[in-house]
């Protein structure tokens, strides 16, 4: 079952060779989404993980880390804590700024109030380089909170993010290994 469903999750991922950026190959966590039995899979396999675990609040980078976020927060009875991409949110922000496999950009959370103690799951769909994850972390610790767990449905093993991840301290759960 476990694995049957694992399997289906991952014939929903799409592989685009030379996109954005050639030499870059594009895994597009699109058509899981819209699939519902994917998608609810991948959730309920997340929801799982974390139903035992002690925390508060379920943080997700923009823009697909919405996506994924948003339901597995929705699912646990926890609320959902969006970390937007530069420009986005009315401050005051903090800012975090980081490379990607194909470029640079920023994100942001808001700080207005005080986190402190919040224990936060912080998701993603996709493990890269680790640069994104890396900066949302960042962003949480910064405002207070503490990471418990860095989550996406899928590690691009080969590039490093795990590895920059657990340099700083934080775990990461991916769902999905890609060589
Ligand atoms: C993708 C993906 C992750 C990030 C992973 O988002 O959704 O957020 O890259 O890469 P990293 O581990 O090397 O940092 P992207 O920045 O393309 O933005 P988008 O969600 O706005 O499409
Ligand atoms: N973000 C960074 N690298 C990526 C890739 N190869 N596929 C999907 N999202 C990414």
């Amino acid at each position: 079952k476990t694995q049957a469903a694992l399997d289906h999750i991952k014939s929903k991922i799409r592989e685009i060779k030379d996109w954005p950026k050639t030499g870059v190959t594009f895994r597009d966590v699109c058509p899981l989404f819209e699939d519902p039995k994917a998608f609810h899979e991948a959730v309920d396999f997340l929801r799982d993980r974390y139903s035992s675990v002690q925390f508060d609040i379920v943080a997700g980078v923009e823009a697909r880390g919405f996506v994924i976020g948003s339901a597995l927060a929705y699912s646990l009875g926890k609320g959902f804590l969006p970390l937007r991409k530069e420009g986005k949110l009315p401050g005051p922000n903090l800012s975090k700024t980081y490379e990607l496999e194909y470029g640079s950009s920023t994100l942001e959370v808001q700080n207005f109030s005080s986190r402190k103690g919040l224990r936060v799951v912080v998701v993603d769909d996709l493990l890269a380089k680790g640069g994104t994850l890396e900066a949302a972390c960042f962003l949480i610790e910064s405002c207070g909170g503490t990471v418990v767990e860095a989550s996406v449905l899928v590690e691009l093993s080969t590039l490093g993010g795990r590895e920059v991840l657990k340099g700083r301290g934080w775990k990461t759960f991916s769902l999905l290994q890609y060589d």
